[in-house]
């Protein structure tokens, strides 16, 4: 008996002692939750943090109703404050993007080298777009053709068309987004296209999804026409001005399943969530109702589901995935020139004031997009072309570019009316966007 008490003696201090503890982490526990919440940047209200709720996105049972330009909303109600739910990839699964160098090559300056640049002339790539060939619309100042981007502490890869195809070799390269995208993309071909026999080239017409294919490398360079990366009324490539945007803000499945096949993609999207408010069409919804959301918010619930795919089902040993970050526009020249009160009509030469960012690239957005891309940076690389863009006022294609409405008398008569300030011409800024897309590759 006592020497089972005895032994047990002991035991009676430990248990207290466990209690003391479990007090203690109890209550630092709640410190530490507190704290967090406190510290918490997400400018989000606690009233409105009560009611967020989670939405798994790209669920395979599709929408009962496939959205087109013809679909509408049978009401609207205000955001239900749904959120995307993903999962941050598991680091040890990718071979890591922090591409072994130090030097952030898209720090730089540009500089006038009318002997490396331009990389191809205007008019001798067949595939050349009427909304991008300034020259041939009338542009007779060159000078926009003529710069090369030269970080400010290593150098780019200088491009190389042979080696770019014996990278390609075997391969599907897609670049899916908007016009911006697109306009990279005609890039990328009028890049590659001059050393391939034109009997061994094909482009498909116009469509949702156009190919570009070069027999001998048995390879493709694609563009993918999905200017808000999710399901929407705008996934026409020809008929999709309309009045109101209607998202599916949870699946980007009707594209995915279009680019799921290539090897290399390079995704943008930007321009088109800065035209006001954007209606939401959950995939649960079945009576047709929307909810309405400002257009950063409704882009970061599309890059959530954008994210939970390249997440779930983005191999880095298979394929290699791009993030082009958001093309800058040059609507308003007050803002590097004070007093003036034009656009980019008119601008002959890029800025050379470093740094300097304009109303046209939005800061929370930019915020928003570091955000997500940081979570996904074993899967995703970055072209962080915004800064350098900026640079570039010279290089819209303003008016001259084939328009496809008729201008009227008093719009010709002021030619700042109708400028182009968010393309760009080609050869020209996209040409050095795809440098970099080399460099990395
Ligand atoms: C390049 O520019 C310089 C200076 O403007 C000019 O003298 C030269 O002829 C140009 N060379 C080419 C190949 O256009
Ligand atoms: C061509 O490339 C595709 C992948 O894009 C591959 O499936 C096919 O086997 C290749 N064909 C030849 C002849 O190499
Ligand atoms: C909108 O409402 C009508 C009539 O109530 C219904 O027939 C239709 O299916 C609804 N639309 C959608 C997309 O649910
Ligand atoms: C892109 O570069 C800007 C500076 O020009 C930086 O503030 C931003 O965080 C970068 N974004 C990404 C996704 O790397």
């Amino acid at each position: 008996m006592m020497q089972r008490w005895n032994r047990k003696k002991p035991h009676f201090p430990i248990l207290i002692l466990l209690f003391i503890l479990f007090i203690v982490f109890t209550i630092l526990y709640n410190e530490l939750n507190i704290r967090q919440i406190n510290e918490d940047p997400d400018p989000v209200s606690r009233n409105q943090r009560a009611s967020i709720t989670y939405v798994k996105p790209n669920l395979a049972k599709r929408a009962s109703e496939v959205l087109d330009r013809f679909s509408t909303c049978n009401s609207t109600r205000e955001y239900s404050w749904r959120r995307i739910g993903w999962v941050d990839p598991s680091p040890n699964l990718g071979r890591g993007r922090v591409d072994g160098e130090s030097c952030d090559v898209f720090s730089g300056k540009w500089v006038f080298d009318n002997r490396s640049h331009p990389l191809y002339s205007e008019s001798e790539c067949p595939y050349m777009s009427d909304q991008l060939a300034c020259h041939k619309h009338g542009r007779a100042d060159l000078l926009y053709q003529y710069w090369r981007w030269q970080p400010h502490d290593c150098n780019l890869k200088r491009w190389n068309v042979k080696e770019m195809w014996e990278k390609l070799r075997g391969k599907r390269l897609m670049f899916v987004g908007d016009s911006l995208n697109r306009g990279q993309w005609i890039s990328m071909v009028c890049l590659l296209q001059s050393v391939i026999p034109a009997d061994k080239r094909s482009m498909s017409p116009n469509a949702e999804l156009t190919i570009f294919r070069a027999e001998e490398y048995n390879a493709t360079v694609e563009f993918l026409w999905a200017p808000l990366l999710v399901e929407s009324n705008s996934d026409d490539p020809v008929n999709h001005k309309l009045a109101d945007r209607i998202i599916r803000p949870d699946s980007v499945t009707r594209h995915s399943s279009q680019w799921e096949h290539a090897d290399i993609l390079v995704f943008n999207s930007y321009l088109w969530w800065r035209q006001g408010p954007v209606k939401l069409l959950w995939s649960d919804e079945e009576n047709g109702a929307c909810e309405e959301l400002d257009g950063l918010g409704a882009m970061e619930l599309a890059m959530g589901a954008w994210a939970d795919w390249v997440a779930s089902k983005v191999d880095p040993q298979k394929k290699r995935v791009f993030f082009v970050t958001m093309s800058p526009t040059h609507l308003w020249s007050r803002e590097w020139a004070p007093g003036t009160e034009g656009n980019c009509y008119n601008e002959k030469t890029p800025m050379n004031l470093e740094g300097y960012w304009g109303s046209g690239s939005d800061l929370p957005t930019m915020r928003m997009v570091d955000k997500v891309l940081a979570r996904l940076s074993t899967k995703v690389s970055v072209l962080n072309i915004t800064q350098l863009s900026e640079y570039r006022k010279d290089g819209h294609p303003s008016i001259y570019r084939k328009f496809w409405e008729t201008l009227r008398p008093e719009q010709l008569a002021n030619p700042a009316s109708y400028s182009d300030c968010i393309h760009w011409c080609l050869p020209g800024v996209p040409d050095v966007w795809n440098e970099f897309l080399f460099h990395f590759l």
